[in-house]
């Protein structure tokens, strides 16, 4: 297994395996929301709402991923403070995608109201920007404060 996947093995904890798919799902949702607005176009709308939900259930094995590799984190000092924002808003992303999900495949097919449909876009620029904001402090823990990063290992390679 480490023959075949050295990195996977290299790795100290799974969080980085299970955090892109929230992003890039959310992302998506997002853009398809814009194309249905500007296209004009219905089924693009259901796509939106079909690749939040899978965004929503994506974030569960981040978060839980996430709450596993903490321990990896000082319990104080500037890498805590910066683990503790990312976890605030990776959380506070993880909830507002399943509300605005559940909001999209069940209460939008029933009222499609213009100030509905407005305040579901709305959210999903809210919870990309959480996103964007989330994932940018957890690439400062890694590649600013080297959380999880065998520090041993990589410098017996260089
Ligand atoms: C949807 C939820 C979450 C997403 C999308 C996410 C995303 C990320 C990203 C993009 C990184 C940078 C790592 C890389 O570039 O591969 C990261 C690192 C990290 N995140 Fe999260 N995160 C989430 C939830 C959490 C939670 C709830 C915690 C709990 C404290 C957490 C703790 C950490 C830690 C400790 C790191 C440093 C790298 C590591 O130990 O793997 N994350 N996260």
């Amino acid at each position: 297994m480490g023959a075949l996947f050295p990195g996977l093995k290299a790795l100290l904890n799974y969080h980085p395996l299970f955090v892109h798919f929230p992003i890039a799902l959310w992302t998506a949702a997002l853009l398809f929301e814009l194309a249905a607005r500007a296209l004009k176009r219905e089924e693009f709308d259901r796509t939106a709402c079909a690749v939040l939900a899978l965004g929503a259930l994506a974030a569960v094995p981040a978060v839980f991923s996430g709450w596993s590799a903490q321990a990896s984190v000082p319990d104080s000092g500037p890498a805590n403070e910066i683990k503790e924002l990312h976890e605030n808003l990776m959380i506070t992303a993880s909830i507002l995608s399943g509300i605005l999900a559940a909001v999209g495949l069940f209460v939008l097919p029933r009222k499609p109201t213009a100030m509905l449909r407005a305040a579901f876009l709305a959210g999903l620029l809210v919870l990309c920007g959480l996103m964007a904001a989330g994932a940018d402090r957890g690439a400062l823990l890694v590649y600013h404060y080297g959380t999880s990063v065998d520090w041993s290992a990589a410098q017996k390679q260089q």
